[in-house]
């Protein structure tokens, strides 16, 4: 259905500074995996195969990641150590795997419009590898995301519930809810303050959008912090024609704060990496 996954990566991660100053936010491990790879894994199983990287400069560690490794696959193959390797090298058996680099940092539309030769004119999903999301109950976020693509053909993005206290750190969505946990989307505004929030349902880092959002964000002017934002793409594509938003199954982790970060990790450590070494 969906074959193409995009991800902006070429952000500067300066939350985690020093940790991110020579390596990228997206390779940083919860537990014994990078952020990235899980959600390339999700893309994955969400069936999108095909994953297009907007990186940047500092971030080559994310295209070697998966790459062939020979000299260390050399060096351990037949030992009890070359099954650490197998979940990375499934992936990459599976995948093709894409880059374009965005020269300047000009927000997050414009990382998803830098990815545009890569991903064509067709309908995409995107996945922002900070927010790391897991469903133990069944399948993954974009994979939830998909099966209301195929039932509504526009873009949809993911939305979870926030205190009002945090709504300023997200965009956030007003619609009118059509079932439970699905809403099509009458406005949507970036980083609003709780007085002005539209709503606490706040956008999360999974989206599938249809093409047609690369004219819209070639026509958007920059916003927020003087960025394009892709909250305000959405918001025209919303009034120009259709976009729902989705509660998703699950939990989500915001691993771009150090809080979140650690919460994925003792939740990634207790839930699955002990059950899957016992
Ligand atoms: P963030 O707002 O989390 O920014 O971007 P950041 O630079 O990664 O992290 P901090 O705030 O400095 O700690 C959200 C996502 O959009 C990507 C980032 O890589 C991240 O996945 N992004 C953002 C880009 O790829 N390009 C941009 O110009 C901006």
């Amino acid at each position: 259905m969906i074959k193409k996954c995009l991800f902006p990566v070429a952000g500067y991660g300066t939350r985690f500074l020093p940790a991110t100053k020579s390596m990228p936010k997206e390779m940083l491990p919860v537990v014994n995996k990078p952020l990235v790879q899980y959600g390339v894994e999700e893309a994955m199983q969400a069936g999108m195969t095909n994953c297009a990287f907007v990186t940047g400069r500092g971030k080559r560690a994310i295209a070697d990641h998966f790459d062939i490794s020979y000299e260390l696959e050399h060096q351990i193959a037949g030992s009890k150590k070359e099954n650490l390797l197998s979940s990375i090298r499934d992936v990459i058996d599976q995948g093709v795997f894409t880059m374009v680099r965005q020269r300047e940092m000009l927000g997050l539309g414009h990382a998803i419009l830098t990815g545009e030769p890569l991903i064509g004119p067709e309908a995409f999903g995107v996945v922002l590898s900070d927010d790391l999301c897991i469903n133990a109950d069944g399948p993954g976020v974009l994979a939830q995301m998909v099966e209301l693509y195929k039932q509504f053909r526009c873009s949809i993005v993911a939305v979870q519930e926030v205190p009002m206290e945090a709504i300023s750190a997200y965009g956030v969505i007003a619609g009118e809810c059509m079932r439970d946990g699905l809403y099509r989307v009458d406005s949507m505004v970036e980083k609003p303050s709780p007085e002005t929030a539209p709503s606490n349902l706040a956008i999360i880092g999974r989206y599938i959008l249809t093409p047609d959002i690369f004219d819209i964000i070639r026509n958007t002017e920059p916003g927020a912090n003087g960025e394009v934002q892709i909250t305000d793409a959405l918001q025209t594509q919303a009034q120009t024609g259709c976009v729902m938003a989705y509660k998703f199954q699950g939990r989500r982790f915001d691993c771009g704060s150090v809080p979140g970060f650690v919460e994925a990790t003792n939740h990634v450590y207790e839930n699955i990496y002990r059950t899957d070494m016992a």
